[in-house]
């Protein structure tokens, strides 16, 4: 099948769509929000995924692992948000979807990873002065990036569809 790749001793599905196109988010953001508030909104979307019924056993399992897990993230999405490019500073080359690879992401578990983020960005603007201008930017990057994430076939083909 076209869309299976022998990566890292498994089969990795490959997204019809190839590589996203995505926009990057505005500068703006980390303009009002800074980087205390970012880090803060991050560890509240870790802790939403940890109580997800599907996603929570991907996701470290001791509160401490899990905070500092919100903080790896937190460090590319300052980045990508207009701040400082801190993940690349810390971690090297974000090579996102090869960083991912050791979990097995479909369809479903994106769909419940975006649930989990909207939870958090619904109340972003109030608690983390997100500006809300620009939540449907921010939004429309993490549909399409959150695509090239996946690496796992859906369990039925027409589910992805
Ligand atoms: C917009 C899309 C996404 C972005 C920007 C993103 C970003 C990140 C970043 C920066 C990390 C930290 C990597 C490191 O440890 O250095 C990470 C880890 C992780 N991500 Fe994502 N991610 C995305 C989508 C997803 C999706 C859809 C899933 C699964 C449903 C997922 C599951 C994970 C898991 C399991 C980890 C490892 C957590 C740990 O540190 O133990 N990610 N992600």
């Amino acid at each position: 099948m076209e869309n299976i790749r022998i990566v890292a001793g498994r089969e990795a599905y490959v997204p019809p769509g190839g590589p996203p196109r995505v926009e990057r988010p505005s500068d703006a953001i980390y303009a009002a929000m800074g980087e205390e508030a970012i880090v803060a909104m991050m560890e509240a979307f870790y802790a939403e995924l940890a109580q997800s019924p599907t996603l929570r056993r991907m996701f470290p399992q001791t509160p401490e692992a899990l905070v500092r897990a919100a903080h790896r993230s937190a460090a590319f999405f300052i980045g990508i948000m207009g701040g400082p490019p801190l993940y690349q500073q810390m971690y090297g080359n974000p090579a996102m979807r090869a960083r991912h690879m050791p979990f097995p992401i479909d369809e479903a578990a994106r769909r419940e990873w975006l649930r989990c983020f909207n939870v958090v960005l619904a109340i972003a603007p109030a608690r983390f002065n997100f500006p809300p201008e620009h939540m449907p930017g921010f939004q429309a990057f993490l549909d399409g990036f959150s695509g090239w994430m996946v690496n796992t076939a859906p369990p039925n083909p027409e589910e992805a569809a």
